[in-house]
């Protein structure tokens, strides 16, 4: 992954057949912060859905799709790539000051963020130009 401040997050999993899978994620080892927030996104009724369209100046954040398919823009100011996510990828680690637009939600999209901190509006940048001064700023 091009992407500064990014990852592939591998879990552990359980492989037992035709009873199903587990995936398995502990605080601190698999995920490399602990984790003070967890939030689902669902019910993606409309395939034409945007979210996302911000960066974060200190948040960290893991993010799984459990369910369906979504397409995951991340840009740092430098490099975007696109991803599909679904529920056989790996999870992404999502640094500070990575843009992230979320598309393309199907087949009842379920998405899981864990996150390094509690909800705090002022830690987001949702405006693009706005987010490009603040990686100039920091170099
Ligand atoms: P936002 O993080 O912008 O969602 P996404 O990145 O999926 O597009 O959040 C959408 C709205 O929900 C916004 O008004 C803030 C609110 N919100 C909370 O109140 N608490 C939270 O933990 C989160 C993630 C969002």
């Amino acid at each position: 992954m091009k992407i500064k401040n990014c990852k592939w997050i591998k879990p552990q999993t359980v492989e037992d057949g035709k009873d199903g899978n587990l995936v398995i994620i502990e605080n601190m080892k698999d995920i490399p912060f602990n984790i003070k927030r967890v939030y689902s996104i669902h019910s993606l009724i409309d395939s034409t859905a945007v979210r996302g369209c911000h960066s974060h100046r200190y948040l960290e954040q893991v993010m799984f799709c459990l369910n369906g398919s979504f397409k995951l823009e991340l840009n740092d100011g430098f490099n975007k790539e696109f991803y599909l996510m679904n529920i056989s990828c790996n999870g992404i680690y999502i640094g500070s000051n990575v843009w992230r637009v979320m598309t393309e939600f199907k087949n009842n999209c379920l998405i899981m963020v864990l996150a390094s901190n509690e909800y705090d509006e002022s830690d987001y940048i949702r405006n693009y130009n706005k987010f490009l001064k603040s990686i100039n700023y920091d170099e």
